[in-house]
């Protein structure tokens, strides 16, 4: 989509080209993995006791925005219970037959990755479940009233379901995973280990000035943080700079319209649209969406959570509203009697006094 390539820089989602380069990237182990120091004790207590138990572990759920981690710690936990991996995708499984044909070539123990799991067919989830659960399942043969069911046995095997909207998926197919992980966005600090493991195999010298510099505009996303990194080397590069200080992260990153907040262009024009057109909402997600010009999924799953944990979009029961901060960051004032989600607003002396200055 042409919006996509526009923000290619900062949109979270990995572009093909960049897949190789973050293949180099990507820890291979479980101690590799920075953060998520929740997520990370529950699988490994679940990998060990399968080994224990000399059991395939049970099935994982990995759910969180793009570009926090879920393919690695895919394969992670393939590497982690040494064994092979095979990677499909949500998308890629149109019909219950293509589904049929992945399991029915599992080997024992193998690990199924299947990414965006929630664009699945029908058809097709219902066969995963009697997988999952019976390892089994039923093939049908012909068409019509001569249709016939043929059971086959799967041997058993792992999946490990990745999700930007943990919400879509269906019940049934939920409760069928005996572990979720909820991917959260990651701290500065931990964006910096990130950055530092990164430079220390791109080769690359970087004070902790321009470390922190970056991870502060990474928006809390590993992927962004590997991508501005990047970006900041070129910078350096090309102003022949032996060393990646705060002057030469900050000098890079505004170039590339990545601001001090780590907004990217996406975010400020969803904001902007919230203020300029429709006075700070609320409004609905999709006219949101129209209003940018972007689908309302990449707004949904790309720009909303992180606007959300900045405290810059709220979202209410009668749509997205704009923050007090948004309005602030955007360098603009609220009207008087503006709606921040269902509290009235008031404007004071003390909330904003450049209106009080005379
Ligand atoms: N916890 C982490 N520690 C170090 N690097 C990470 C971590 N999580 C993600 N990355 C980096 O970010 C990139 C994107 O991660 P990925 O697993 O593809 O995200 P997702 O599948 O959730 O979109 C990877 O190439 C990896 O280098
Ligand atoms: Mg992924």
């Amino acid at each position: 989509m042409a919006a996509r390539d526009r923000d290619s820089l900062v949109s979270a989602a990995g572009e093909a080209e960049e897949r190789a380069l973050e293949a180099a990237l990507r820890p291979k182990n479980l101690d590799d993995f920075v953060g998520q120091a929740r997520v990370r004790q529950q699988l490994s207590l679940v990998l060990e006791a399968s080994r224990i138990r000399e059991r395939t572990a049970d099935h994982v759920l990995l759910s969180g925005p793009p570009g926090l981690g879920k393919t690695t710690l895919a394969m992670i936990i393939a590497a982690e219970m040494n064994a092979p991996l095979r990677i499909s995708s949500g998308p890629a499984i149109q019909h219950a037959g293509d589904l049929a044909a992945i399991l029915s070539s599992l080997t024992e123990g193998e690990i199924l990755f299947l990414d965006e799991i929630h664009r699945m067919s029908r058809p097709a989830e219902e066969m995963l479940y009697m997988a999952m659960e019976d390892f089994r399942v039923d093939i049908v043969v012909g068409k019509g009233p001569g249709a016939t069911a043929i059971p086959l046995d799967l041997p058993p095997f792992t999946l490990v379901g990745a999700t930007t909207r943990a919400g879509l998926l269906p019940g049934p197919l939920r409760d069928r995973f005996g572990f979720t992980g909820h991917l959260e966005f990651y701290s500065t600090g931990e964006l910096e280990l990130v950055l530092r493991r990164s430079a220390m195999l791109l080769d690359l010298k970087v004070n902790s000035a321009g470390f922190a510099e970056i991870a502060s505009r990474s928006r809390g996303t590993p992927r962004i943080a590997n991508r501005l990194l990047r970006r900041v080397r070129d910078w350096a590069l090309v102003h022949k700079l032996e060393e990646i200080d705060l002057r030469a992260a900050s000098a890079a990153l505004d170039m590339y319209e990545v601001d001090a907040r780590g907004l990217d262009r996406l975010d400020r024009s969803v904001l902007t649209a919230l203020i300029t057109k429709f006075n700070g909402g609320p409004v609905g997600l999709s006219t949101l969406a129209i209003a940018v010009g972007e689908e309302t999924e990449t707004v949904e799953t790309v720009a909303e959570p992180y606007l959300v944990r900045e405290g810059l979009l709220g979202r209410t029961p009668r749509g997205r509203v704009a923050t007090a901060a948004a309005w602030e960051h955007l360098g603009m004032v609220p009207p008087a009697g503006a709606m921040f989600g269902e509290t009235l607003f008031t404007l004071t002396e003390e909330s904003a006094p450049e209106l009080f200055e005379d």
